[in-house]
C-alpha cells in the first residue's frame, strides 16, 4: 500500500471505442481496493480547462468533473462509448492549454492522472509528462494502429462487427448480381478492413498498405460475372490508395479537405468512387456500402472487456507503486508497462503508425479473386 491514498484522475479522449467503459470500470474498482478514489474528467481533454473555457478550438463544455465509485461503474462493462464522453480536443491548440490543465489537476488534488486515448490524446499525454505530470497512457482505438502494444482495445469489436456486416452483404449482392464496395473504417492501417474482409470471404479486400490497382479490381469483377459467380464483395478502407499511376482516376485534386483538431484529414467517400468506376468500367451493377461509425458502437466484444478491465487494473496498479510515464500494454498475452516516449515516439515527426505487415496480406492473395 502507498503510504497515503491516492486520488487518481481519468479521461477518454480522441474517437470513443467499445471496451472504454471496462477500462474505467477497471481503473475504478482497483483503485477502490488498493484505498484510493477516482475523479473522471469529462469530454477529454476539454475536461482539464476550467468550466466556461473560450477557446475556438475547444468545441464543448469544458471543465466537467465527475467522482466514480464502484457503485457508479458495476454496470457499465456492457456499454459502448464512454461514460465520460469524449472529444478531440487537442490542447496543443490551446492558448497556455498545458499551464490550464496543470492548474486543473492541481485544483482537484489529482495525484496521478490516466489518459484513456488513441496517438492524438497519447501524444499530448505524453508532452504533459514531459512537462512533469504524473500520468499513465492507456492505449484506444479501433484502427489498431497505435505502436508499442500488439492490440488495442475496441478494434476486437469493430473487425467483428464489419464481419457480421459483410457476412450480411453476401446475400444482399448474391441476389442482385451486383458487385458490393464497403468502406471500412481504420484511417491509414488496414487492420479492420483485413481482418474483417479475410474473415467473412470477401472476394477483394483493400488496405493502405498495398495499393490496389483499378485494372486488377475490374478484371476480377469481369471474371467472376463471366464465370457465373454471380456477386463480387469489396471490403475496402477508407483509407486505401490505388497506383501512383492511377490516383488522378480515384481523387479529386480540387475537394476540399477537411482536418480534425489534430491535423487528421477526415477520410470517407473512397468506397462511393470505386462503386461508380467499377460499374463503369465492368457494365456489373455496383453499390457502395459505408460502415461508418455504426463499427464504433454498441457493446464491447468479450475479447475487448476483459482487455479493457485488465488494462485499467494495471493503470491503477502502476499508480498505487508510484510509477508514472508509462503506458500500459498488451503483449503477448500480458499486460506491461512501457515507457510512454519509447513506445509512441518522441515527437510529431518520430511518431510511428503500426501498420498491416505486407506479408499477413500477401498470405491470403490466394483466397482473393
Ligand atoms: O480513429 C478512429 C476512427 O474511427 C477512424 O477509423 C476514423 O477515420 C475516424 O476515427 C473518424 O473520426 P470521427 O469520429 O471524428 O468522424
Amino acid at each position: 500500500m502507498p503510504s497515503k491514498p491516492l486520488h487518481l484522475g481519468i479521461l477518454t479522449g480522441g474517437g470513443d471505442c467499445p471496451g472504454l467503459n471496462p477500462v474505467i470500470r477497471g481503473v475504478v474498482y482497483q483503485a477502490e481496493t488498493l484505498g484510493h478514489r477516482v475523479t473522471g474528467f469529462l469530454r477529454g481533454w476539454a475536461g482539464l480547462l476550467p468550466p466556461g473555457h473560450r477557446d475556438s478550438s475547444v468545441k464543448v463544455p469544458s471543465g466537467e468533473t465527475r467522482p466514480l465509485t464502484r457503485a457508479d461503474v458495476e454496470l457499465i462493462h456492457s456499454e459502448g462509448g464512454s461514460i465520460l464522453f469524449s472529444s478531440r480536443t487537442n490542447l496543443k491548440k490551446v492558448k497556455d492549454g498545458y499551464a490550464a490543465a496543470k492548474e486543473m489537476l492541481g485544483r482537484h488534488g489529482i495525484d496521478v492522472l490516466l489518459a484513456t486515448g488513441g496517438d492524438d490524446t497519447l501524444s499530448v499525454a505524453q508532452e504533459l509528462h514531459q512537462e512533469g505530470v504524473k500520468i499513465i497512457g492507456i492505449p484506444k482505438t479501433i484502427d489498431n494502429d497505435l505502436p508499442g502494444t500488439d492490440q488495442t482495445f475496441g478494434f476486437d469489436t469493430a473487425a467483428n462487427i464489419a464481419m457480421e456486416a459483410l457476412d450480411r452483404l453476401h446475400s444482399t449482392a448474391k441476389s442482385h448480381e451486383r458487385c458490393l464496395v464497403v468502406e471500412i473504417m481504420g484511417r491509414h492501417a488496414g487492420w479492420i478492413t483485413y481482418a474483417a474482409g479475410v474473415a467473412a470471404g470477401a472476394h477483394l479486400v483493400l488496405v493502405p498498405e498495398v495499393k490496389y490497382d483499378l485494372d486488377e479490381i475490374y478484371r476480377v469483377v469481369r471474371a467472376r460475372r463471366d464465370g457465373g459467380k454471380h456477386h463480387t464483395l469489396i471490403a475496402c478502407s477508407e483509407g486505401a490508395v490505388p497506383l501512383d499511376s492511377q490516383i488522378d482516376e480515384v481523387v479529386d485534386p480540387k475537394a476540399p479537405k477537411k482536418y480534425d483538431a489534430f491535423g487528421n484529414v477526415q477520410l470517407g467517400g473512397i468506397g462511393k468512387t470505386l462503386a461508380k468506376l467499377i460499374e463503369k468500367h465492368t457494365g456489373v451493377e455496383t453499390r457502395d456500402v459505408v460502415l461508418g461509425h455504426l463499427q464504433r458502437g454498441g457493446a464491447p466484444t468479450c475479447f475487448d472487456r476483459v482487455f479493457g478491465m485488465r488494462l485499467g487494473i494495471a493503470a491503477a496498479n502502476l499508480a498505487d507503486q508510484g510509477i508514472s510515464g508509462k503506458l500500459v500494454a498488451l503483449k503477448g498475452t500480458e499486460i506491461v508497462a512501457l515507457d510512454i516516449t519509447d513506445a509512441l515516439g518522441a515527437t510529431q515527426e518520430t511518431r510511428k503508425t503500426k501498420r498491416l505487415p505486407v506479408a499477413w496480406y500477401d498470405a491470403v492473395r490466394p483466397f482473393m479473386g
